[in-house]
């Protein structure tokens, strides 16, 4: 489905965006792909690594705060991936203005922009931390899919569907919790801090984040919110998994952090339907009807809340070690 299609990426720079970017040129043929962000080194060394796909790369310099210069970029267009984000917790408690400006601002101009350019689908990622927020961070995301939804009500007679991507912290990303695991025991460090020794989160690769947004993309009728489903682990188990034999020291749950990762509230289950792979929560809106619905799912049962603490598919100690392999080779 992305054969000869022009793809945009906000944020193509960051880790998700080389992901998906590598995984289509590897799996499909696009007619372009645009790499839209702020900072020109980072882009460069994108072009750089992929310079033997350049006359299908384009990389436009841009900020999502300037709907004007994404309305130019977004001509001709015919899917967007917006995933510019400012994303760390503690920068965005610190500087709110800026996280309103990028997460909220940016995402009503990446909307503007793909309503006035006709563009065909847009899919914006969001993360656990926009669930029942605790932090400022997840409280712009929230605001975010909100207005994402809202948006399918704007596009009229025009094809403009707009969807999201749910994920919780993916494997390996900069500033989670194995780097810094990995960190403390190239140092040396033969105890490992544990916030809360009943902690979970859940595990997602890139891969399983980029496959769910192409599958959102071919999907989407508007509206839809899709998280994959995926295993948990206790944060006790990573730690064994690092550095077997460690002892554990409780240091606190942190401002803004949550014990367990929540993606679907009991409130969203009213409106979730369950797929061999994937949730997709339906959008709460006057213009949605079931219709719309993605045959093969069925409703999930009233009150169902899909949480890294009551998951049904767990990883073991010997499933993290082979899974944290896999991500250091990457
Ligand atoms: N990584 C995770 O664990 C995780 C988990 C759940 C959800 N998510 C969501 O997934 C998305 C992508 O995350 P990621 O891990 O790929 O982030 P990342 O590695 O930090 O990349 C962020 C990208 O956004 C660009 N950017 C930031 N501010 C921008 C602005 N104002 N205008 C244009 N571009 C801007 C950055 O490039 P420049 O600085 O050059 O502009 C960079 O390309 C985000 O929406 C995030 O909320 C991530």
């Amino acid at each position: 489905m992305l054969n000869d299609k022009t793809i945009l990426i906000t944020g193509g720079t960051g880790s998700f965006g080389n992901h998906f970017t590598s995984y289509v040129l590897q799996h499909y043929k696009p007619k372009k792909i645009i790499i839209y962000s702020r900072d020109e080194f980072k882009q460069f060394q994108m072009r750089n690594r992929l310079m033997e796909y350049d006359s299908i790369m384009r990389y436009f310099i841009g900020d999502v705060r300037d709907e004007a210069r994404m309305r130019r970029a977004f001509e001709g267009v015919d899917y967007v991936i917006h995933a510019a984000a400012l994303k760390q917790v503690p920068a965005c408690e610190y500087n709110p203005n800026e996280a309103i400006k990028t997460n909220i601002h940016g995402a009503m101009n990446v909307i503007e922009a793909a309503l006035d350019t006709s563009v065909k689908r847009v899919v914006a990622l969001s993360t656990d931390k926009a669930v029942n927020p605790v932090n400022l961070y997840g409280g712009t995301k929230l605001v975010s899919d909100k207005l994402f939804i809202a948006a399918n009500a704007y596009s009229g007679f025009k094809d403009t569907r707009f969807a999201i991507v749910r994920y919780g912290n993916v494997a390996g990303s900069r500033g989670s919790v194995i780097p810094f695991f990995h960190s403390l025991v190239e140092a040396g460090e033969t105890e490992l801090p544990i916030t809360d020794l009943e902690m979970t989160r859940f595990w997602i690769s890139l891969e399983q984040g980029v496959e769910l947004v192409i599958k959102a993309l071919a999907e989407s009728k508007g509206g839809e919110t899709f998280i994959a489903k995926i295993p948990s682990f206790k944060i006790t188990d990573l730690a064994k998994a690092i550095l077997p034999g460690c002892t554990m020291k409780e240091v606190g749950i942190r401002e803004g952090e949550k014990l367990h990762e929540v993606m679907i509230t009991k409130e969203d289950s009213l409106h979730t339907y369950e797929y061999s792979k994937h949730f997709v929560i339906y959008p709460h809106m006057s213009w949605w009807t079931e219709k719309n619905a993605v045959p093969g799912g069925r409703p999930v049962m009233r009150g169902f809340e899909y949480s890294s603490g009551t998951n049904s598919q767990w990883l073991s100690v010997d499933d993290l070690q082979e899974l944290l392999q896999k991500v250091f080779e990457l």
